[in-house]
């Protein structure tokens, strides 16, 4: 008999994105790629990831004994932060994402890569989307600040402010780095679901780490097919609690007014943590031309 499960009873989104976890259907080879993938990757990132999501991997109980089941997680999850998961197929658009956060939903799919695919996959799968993303979600500032976000997400499509609350995103939730006692941990599923990144953000010396300024952030362009060059550094996740909507949507609009400013470029402003070791291959002729693009783009949108 087949379970069909999905959490997504409170929020309406189109039924083409709508997903499903059929927990039953995992099979043995499925279970192994899980166990495998997870117990080499909570390895990694041990000594790397921040406290926070540590402690939110323990109390949704996630491990690699066992392909979570979205009704158990969808329960402890609500009763951390009053976050649910909202299921749904590979891909939805940024209208749907942000209206389902705005809802306090999360968007997590239920597909799992094979293991001839165990390093990359183009699209996340469960690894990503549950385990490196919902341990954070557990904790309340982090849990209000993404909600915040979703609200903010929703009137800045509307208003051709996309890409400037997209950089915030990104530089939080996906590729965020947080700060305690002068050492630096890892917060971001981006890095967090990535083998190489979670080695490559704190042990090798390559990239920027620039203490977080939402205003600066939303300018900042990213690349979505190598490792950053540049992260974003909180001190504290209350930091993240002072952007609710109006001031994420403020900024938004700063920001789009502003000058974007490339993934190499460090400003006078900024406060650097520690300056990356930039390689001849980061050139600044790449970036030109990819910011006149860039440029082009949200003009249009204006
Ligand atoms: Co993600």
């Amino acid at each position: 008999m087949v379970t069909y499960v999905h959490t997504n009873k409170r929020v309406h989104i189109p039924n083409e994105y709508v997903g499903a976890q059929d927990w039953l259907a995992y099979n043995d080879s499925d279970r192994e790629v899980w166990r495998d993938l997870i117990t080499a990757q909570t390895r990694n990132v041990r000594p790397r990831a921040c406290a926070e999501w540590q402690q939110g991997l323990e109390t949704l109980g996630l491990t690699p004994h066992e392909i979570p089941d979205y009704r158990k997680l969808d329960k402890k999850l609500y009763n951390a932060t009053g976050w649910h998961l909202a299921v749904v197929s590979c891909f939805i658009p940024p209208d749907v994402f942000f209206y389902l956060l705005s809802k306090r939903h999360f968007p997590v799919t239920a597909w799992l890569r094979d293991r001839e695919n165990m390093d990359y996959i183009p699209e996340p799968d469960m690894v990503h989307d549950v385990w490196a993303h919902t341990p954070v979600l557990t904790m309340w500032p982090f849990a209000d600040y993404l909600q915040a976000f979703g609200k903010a997400g929703v009137e800045a499509t509307k208003r051709g402010w996309l890409e400037q609350v997209q950089a915030l995103y990104w530089y939080t939730v996906e590729f965020g780095l947080t700060r305690k006692d002068g050492d630096t941990k890892i917060y971001g599923a981006g890095i967090l679901s990535s083998k190489g990144e979670t080695m490559y953000v704190l042990d090798k010396p390559r990239s920027h780490h620039i203490a977080f300024d939402p205003s600066r952030v939303m300018r900042t362009n990213y690349r979505i097919d190598e490792f950053q060059l540049t992260y974003f550094v909180v001190d504290s996740f209350e930091q993240l609690l002072g952007l609710d909507q109006r001031e994420i949507l403020r900024l938004a609009r700063k920001a789009h007014d502003g000058r974007p400013i490339s993934w190499i470029e460090t400003k006078k402003e900024d406060q650097i943590l520690r300056h990356g070791k930039l390689k001849k291959t980061d050139d600044h002729g790449v970036q030109a031309k990819m910011l006149k693009k860039w440029r082009a783009q949200s003009r249009g949108m204006r």
